[in-house]
């Protein structure tokens, strides 16, 4: 069990089909201890899918959009806790019209809301969480979509924001090494979930996926992602941070589509 006596705080499950649900489930195989948090309405399904987690964690209310939340919850985490050894960022949210193809008329408040919740946010955890993890060191991550270097079909400024993310766990990673606090990203492969839902012709990234990724892909196994997230929040990777570590089958290794196999 390479999480056995760790204190981890997962912020971003929802249904049972989240990332969020398959790496809270994979960190309690490995032995870690959970605290989850939810907001508003998502409060009710992240209460159910936890239900299914054993021990079922406790979830505190934390909307990454209110300082007052977040600083409730560092109050609340650390009463119950006098050190948080992880911390996972799975958290994203994009208004309608900055997503599906409207890239030249999204205005500025809703792509304001965009970056603030899927990428400025990792920031605002990762430095109210801090005193809990200073003394010691930790382990932070959060999810991405390989955005970098890339323009997506009507991903827009869901896009923009995963290429802020990423570089925002670089400046965290630079900042927080000198507290032996590592900070890296999981990139993952397209996977049915709510947030994808909302992804205007998501459904047609599978087949994409599936002609160019050499390990193959399926948009229902979340399972590989939760190990990633494991082994990134355990000791093993003691030297790896400011990493974008891809789950994605290999697909942003290949330059074209493969033979059919
Ligand atoms: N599904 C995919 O194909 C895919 C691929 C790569 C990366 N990701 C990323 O994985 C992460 C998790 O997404 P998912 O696909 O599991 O969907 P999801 O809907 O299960 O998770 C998104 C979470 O963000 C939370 N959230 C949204 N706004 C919030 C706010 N203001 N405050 C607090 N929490 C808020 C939601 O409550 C939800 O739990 C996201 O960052 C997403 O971009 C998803």
């Amino acid at each position: 069990m390479i999480l056995k006596g760790k204190r981890v705080l997962l912020a971003g499950m929802s249904d049972r089909r989240s990332i969020g649900y398959a790496i809270a489930m994979e960190l309690q195989k490995e032995g870690a201890e959970l605290l989850l948090t939810s907001f508003g309405r998502m409060m009710t399904i992240t209460e159910m899918t936890a239900k299914k987690l054993n021990p079922v964690p406790d979830i505190l209310e934390m909307d990454v959009q209110k300082p007052s939340d977040i600083k409730a919850a560092v109050e609340e985490v650390s009463k119950r806790w006098d050190r948080l050894d992880g911390l996972v960022h799975s958290v994203a949210f994009a208004p309608q019209d900055a997503l599906g193809g409207q890239f030249l008329n999204t205005p500025w408040e809703s792509v304001a809301t965009t970056l603030q919740v899927s990428a400025f946010s990792f920031k605002e955890l990762a430095a109210a969480f801090l005193p809990l993890m200073k003394e010691h060191g930790g382990s932070m991550i959060t999810l991405d979509f390989d955005n970098s270097t890339q323009a997506w079909p009507k991903y827009d400024w869901m896009g923009v924001s995963k290429a802020a993310l990423e570089s925002v766990t670089r400046y965290l990673a630079r900042d927080l090494g000198r507290y032996k606090i590592r900070v890296n990203a999981i990139c993952a492969g397209p996977l049915a979930t709510l947030a994808a839902s909302g992804i205007p012709g998501f459904k047609d990234f599978e087949g994409e996926w599936e002609k160019r990724a050499p390990l193959g892909w399926s948009l229902q196994d979340r399972s590989p992602v939760g190990r990633a997230a494991a082994v990134l929040l355990s000791d093993y990777l003691n030297l790896t941070t400011g990493e974008l570590l891809h789950v994605d089958g290999g697909y942003h290794a290949m330059g074209a589509e493969l033979p059919p196999r």
